[in-house]
């Protein structure tokens, strides 16, 4: 099997992580990674944020657990009560993928934040995706996030993409589904 085949396969989401923050350069080969992703008639939909500031972090899931605790959606409000609520699942850093509204951009930015996961497997480092970070930065009370964290305006931060070294012991993954692939030749 080649390393890439192999990534992608031993790719797991990882929901606890070492304090120790992610290099600069694999940091920079992540994203690179998730800029080259497809996008439909190559657009280019996105905006990437690097976040690794704690205090912001901390803050955006302070609100984010009050907003999720508030939500009729269950599992939001389930993921908020968890004891150790972390909206970036205890991470060094985050890499939020924004996307600009254009009718393909939220499948592209998705293109991007799984290359950036499969990336970051290949240099060893642990990664979340993550879609529940950011009823904060959607509220219209909290704009000051969105401007914090550098959000050009027009863009709405789509996903995340959580990473660092895994500090987690994995349970044995979940069965693929059965027949949900066909072939016709
Ligand atoms: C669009 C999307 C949103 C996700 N949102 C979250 C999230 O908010 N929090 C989280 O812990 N995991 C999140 N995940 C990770 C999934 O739960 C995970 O991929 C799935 O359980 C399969 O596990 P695996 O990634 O280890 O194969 C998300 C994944 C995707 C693709």
């Amino acid at each position: 099997m080649n390393e890439t085949i192999k990534n992608i396969l031993e790719r797991r989401s990882i929901r606890s992580y070492k304090t120790a923050q992610v290099k600069d350069e694999d940091l920079e080969l992540i994203v690179r990674c998730g800029l080259y992703a497809a996008t439909a008639i190559g657009k280019q939909p996105w905006h990437f944020t690097v976040l690794q500031n704690r205090e912001l972090m901390d803050k955006i899931t302070a609100v984010n657990h009050k907003l999720m605790l508030n939500s009729s959606i269950e599992y939001l409000k389930a993921m908020a009560s968890q004891p150790d609520f972390d909206s970036w699942r205890g991470a060094p850093t985050a890499i939020i993928v924004s996307g600009d509204g254009s009718k393909f951009a939220t499948a592209d930015c998705a293109n991007a934040t799984q290359n950036m996961a499969v990336a970051a497997k290949s240099l060893g480092l642990g990664s979340c995706y993550m879609g529940a970070f950011s009823p904060a930065l959607l509220h219209p009370e909290h704009k000051d996030f969105v401007e914090a964290l550098g959000i050009p305006m027009g863009y709405t931060p789509i996903f995340a993409l959580a990473v660092g070294y895994s500090a987690e012991t994995l349970m044995s993954r979940a069965p693929r589904k059965e027949n949900s692939v066909n072939y016709v030749r």
